[in-house]
């Protein structure tokens, strides 16, 4: 099945519990936009364009369980169901962008049609944006091909496969496409501390998908490529600001200098809706400060002296200088990211308007 689906007579959102990965493989039902922003806060449900379509879905939740006939009290709470999706994560832009997305489509069809077609209106949009998300994936997978070589050994970091998304996945999408084109590529797979989506998810997906890979800590990086065994790396993003820079996971921003060091090209896949032209810089993008005990403890078990506080920002932000290349479903952008960025967005503006 896909990462989430929405299951109509629930109504309810069905979410693959990632948190249980790769142990075991369990359902989250979903019955209202609270336990969709819970479930994401807790990380069942992770990656930029993931969260977003499951917000959009919360949203439909909300929508759905509105009794009321009365247009103004049926949006209102619809923007109090979306302020409470919005505060749960931080970075990821396509959250913002999805929830902003179907309460544009809430406004514009009750002024005309009233609650009952705004309520189909909503959910309609949310399965739109799914089926959007698998498709954008698969062509940043085409276009990505263009920069996989024949036998091409594939760094990556975190997790930016299919369950990040709804299916497919960038990053992830971009292994995907040279695999099933018939090349002979390997990925190495960063464990990424402290929650693991290397290990426990992207090994996971590449594992069922038949894709030869190696699992390394995140510390052996540069060892590899440093002796010539990484030919490229291609991670996901969060956000990615006006001027080119990248927040993604927490340790993609020391992925990208040894790239630079060892002369590895450095590509970031990420769909138009991960782009915010708003912020001019990486500065600006909010960071996600998240709980020391997902840094102390390891898959539950304490791994430090009791007491001890630990740091856990969870994304860091990659300057624009260290990134190759970012693939896109509008093609592969170069630098100067302030000129291309907005030529893209424009052009997938035009398209949506
Ligand atoms: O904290 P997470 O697991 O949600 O972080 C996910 C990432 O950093 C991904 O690389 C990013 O969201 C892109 S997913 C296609």
């Amino acid at each position: 099945m896909r990462t989430l689906e929405f299951d109509a007579n629930g109504p309810a959102l069905v979410l693959v519990d990632q948190t249980r990965l790769p142990r075991e493989t369990v359902y989250v039902t979903c019955r209202s936009a609270e336990d969709v922003a819970h479930a994401i806060r807790s990380m069942q449900v992770r990656g930029a364009p993931a969260i977003g379509v499951a917000a959009a879905y919360g949203l439909a939740l909300a929508a759905l369980a509105q009794s009321t006939e009365n247009s103004a009290t049926f949006m209102a709470a619809l923007q109090k169901a979306a302020e409470d999706l919005r505060q749960t994560r931080p970075t990821a832009v396509n959250l913002q962008w999805a929830l902003d997305r179907v309460l544009q489509r809430a406004r514009t069809t009750l002024g005309v049609k009233g609650v009952k077609a705004a309520k189909q209106g909503v959910l309609a949009l949310a399965d739109e944006m799914a089926d959007e998300d698998v498709a954008v994936n698969r062509r940043i997978g085409a276009h990505g091909l263009s920069l996989v070589s024949p036998s091409a050994n594939i760094l990556t970091h975190c997790n930016a496969g299919a369950l990040a998304t709804v299916d497919y996945g960038t990053a992830l999408g971009v292994v995907r496409a040279a695999h099933e084109a018939g090349r002979d590529i390997h990925v190495f797979v960063d464990e990424t501390r402290p929650f693991l989506q290397g290990a426990r998810l992207t090994a996971w997906e590449l594992q069922r998908l038949g894709v030869p890979m190696t699992l390394i800590t995140d510390s052996m990086a540069g060892y590899f490529m440093s002796r010539g065994k990484v030919d490229l790396v291609v991670v996901g993003a969060d956000r990615i600001a006006a001027n080119g820079d990248v927040a993604n996971k927490i340790g993609t921003y020391s992925v990208a200098v040894l790239a630079r060091e060892n002369g590895v090209p450095f590509y970031v896949a990420a769909p138009i809706s991960t782009i915010d032209l708003a912020l001019a810089s990486g500065a600006e993008i909010p960071i996600e400060e998240r709980a020391s005990r997902e840094v102390t403890e390891v898959l539950g078990t304490p791994i430090a002296p009791e007491g001890v506080q630990a740091a856990h920002p969870a994304f860091d932000v990659t300057p624009a200088r260290l990134v190759t290349a970012i693939v896109t479903e509008r093609g592969v952008l170069r630098p100067p990211y302030s000129e291309s960025l907005a030529a893209a967005v424009r052009a997938y503006e035009t398209v949506v308007a």
